[in-house]
């Protein structure tokens, strides 16, 4: 793009999502603090250096006074960051509501609200109209803002109703919408009774965006089915209008991943984890060897020089070929996901147990490190998602713990980035058994963080990411606990040079499809989109 003195300058970027990609906390009246939280999106979108991009969206605290909004937006300015401020209210009936109680259970194949019905169909309607008076808002945020030129990118479920109201405000804006979860069957989006509203209200953007193929297919077959609009191999098209509907998978900042893993920093967490884990090892060992004194010395000797590597038994079994003969590996295997319905933890950890149960040997070398990331802790289906969690993690502990190490840690806290890098680093099977998503960029960061340890992964075949990770990871069906539990052995004793083979397919596509490429993308196909549908009211 070339800037009225023929230079040429980046293209300005809004991006609208629910969520700004910073979490603010108020210091005193006029003072905030604020840190940039690196999710998907945030990462995504960091990389990319075609444009110049800002975000507008919600900072997630409620602010009542003018004195506190002008300097949150100020200080929220210097990050590029642009504040839709949303009241407790609106929060409630449109966030925790419509947003989270109804379209994300229903975007995910859970249904709609099945408790208290009639209660449900009472509200929904107040929580619709919060919801569009949501989306309301955050439009006329972005028309304050929006100059000629810009490209507008919506995100996600909560803005389904924006570029209706965009194009409403100015019908040349140019506009586009993606969305991050899943797009279900036509008939799961049938039963939604605002389902005509929200998908006209899409289509008003100029180029619709999915992660795959399949949501893709569903959203259309919803339009031509529910709005009897017609479905062309270029999208949806209403009288001459056409909406632009394709797959764009989103990747992650690959770099930003493989790069950490080398940092001193999170070397020296690998290093403290390697001996945590090794430290169990050693215990294990002295015990062995405290009825076998006249190996005292020398075990003792190699438990502490060991490295936690594969080549641990092997060491052992060179040095007391007697002793440990047949004797596993110890194994780290991880799970990491938001604690929420959709991420099938407690399917996760039941198909563990099974395991554990039909397994014996493995009891005291493998360990299950679950870190669940509390979210959206004001709506009821989480509260009780988290007690039952916990109370099955109780029970598999208590039932096959011992004095000095459980089966399974479980913590519910998120980890910081180079914590988070050092244990996908460590670990030998990572487990994502999502009973639906969007695509779980989970399973990218850990592929990106094992170019040494060439770990598993054991992907559910109902999350985005199963589509490309599909001839790397070993996939399952999350609902069948024996299935899930025979993977998890797989897994284990999986020969190293069918995981070599499995990690390099997988590392070749985190490292070549990555949230930059997404972007780009998505933002030079909307401006072609809106250069051929100009073309085509010329002709
Ligand atoms: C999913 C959604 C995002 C959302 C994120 C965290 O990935 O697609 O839009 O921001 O979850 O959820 P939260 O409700 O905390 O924003």
């Amino acid at each position: 793009h070339e800037g009225q003195d023929g230079r040429s300058v980046k293209q300005r970027l809004l991006v609208v999502a629910n969520r700004l990609p910073v979490s603010a906390v108020r210091r005193g009246e006029e003072s905030w603090s604020l840190e940039i939280s690196a999710g998907g999106l945030v990462s995504a979108l960091l990389g990319v250096k075609e444009f110049e991009a800002r975000w507008i969206g919600w900072a997630g605290v409620n602010v009542p006074d003018e004195i506190g909004r002008r300097a949150l937006a100020k200080a929220l300015a210097e990050k590029r960051c642009i504040p839709v401020f949303l009241d407790e209210e609106i929060v409630h009936q449109y966030y925790n509501g419509y947003c989270n109680n109804i379209l994300w259970p229903l975007f995910h194949y859970l249904g709609l609200p099945q408790e208290d019905r009639l209660a449900t169909t009472r509200s929904f309607q107040s929580q619709f109209d919060a919801y569009k008076r949501a989306n309301q808002m955050f439009a006329d945020v972005v028309n304050e803002h929006y100059e000629e030129g810009d490209v507008v990118w919506c995100h996600d479920y909560h803005l389904m109703f924006l570029p209706k109201c965009l194009k409403e405000y100015n019908s040349k804006m140019k506009v586009g919408w993606f969305l991050h979860t899943p797009f279900p069957s036509s008939e799961i989006h049938r039963t939604l009774p605002s389902r005509s509203e929200l998908l006209r209200s899409v289509l008003a953007a100029d180029l619709v965006g999915f992660h795959t193929y399949d949501y893709a297919r569903h959203f259309v077959s919803a339009c031509t089915r529910i709005l009897g609009f017609e479905g062309t191999p270029e999208g949806v098209e209403d009288q001459g209008k056409l909406t632009r509907v394709a797959a764009f998978p989103i990747g992650i900042d690959s770099d930003r991943f493989t790069r950490a893993v080398e940092l001193p920093q999170v070397q020296s967490h690998i290093k403290d984890l390697k001996e945590r884990f090794a430290g169990r090892k050693v215990c294990i060992a002295l015990i062995i060897f405290t009825y076998f004194t006249y190996y005292l010395h020398s075990a003792y000797h190699y438990a502490l020089e060991l490295s936690y590597d594969d080549d641990l038994t092997a060491a052992f079994t060179r040095s007391h070929p007697p002793l440990l003969v047949g004797t596993a590996l110890t194994a780290v295997m991880l799970g990491v996901d938001r604690l929420d319905m959709i991420k099938g933890i407690p399917q996760k950890i039941l198909a563990f147990e099974k395991f554990l149960e039909e397994n014996p040997t493995w009891r005291d070398k493998v360990v299950l490190l679950q870190i669940a990331v509390p979210t959206r802790t004001d709506v009821s289906e989480y509260q009780k998602l988290t007690s039952q969690v916990h109370e099955i993690v109780g029970r598999i502990n208590g039932r096959f713990g011992t004095l000095t190490a459980v089966p399974i840690h479980h913590l519910d806290r998120s980890l910081d980035f180079h914590a988070l890098c050092a244990l996908y680093a460590v670990t030998d099977v990572a487990i994502v058994t999502s009973l639906r998503d969007g695509m779980n960029l989970v399973s990218y960061e850990f592929v990106a963080c094992q170019e040494e340890k060439k770990g598993v992964l054991i992907l559910s075949e109902f999350a985005g990411a199963a589509q490309s990770l599909g001839a790397g990871a070993l996939l399952v069906n999350p609902w069948n606990v024996t299935e899930v539990a025979n993977s998890i052995g797989y897994a284990l004793n999986m020969p190293a040079d069918e995981r070599e083979k499995r990690h390099r397919h997988n590392f070749a596509h985190v490292t070549t499809h990555t949230a930059q490429d997404w972007a780009e993308t998505f933002v030079s196909e909307l401006n072609d989109t809106i250069v051929e549908a100009q073309l085509r009211t010329r002709q």
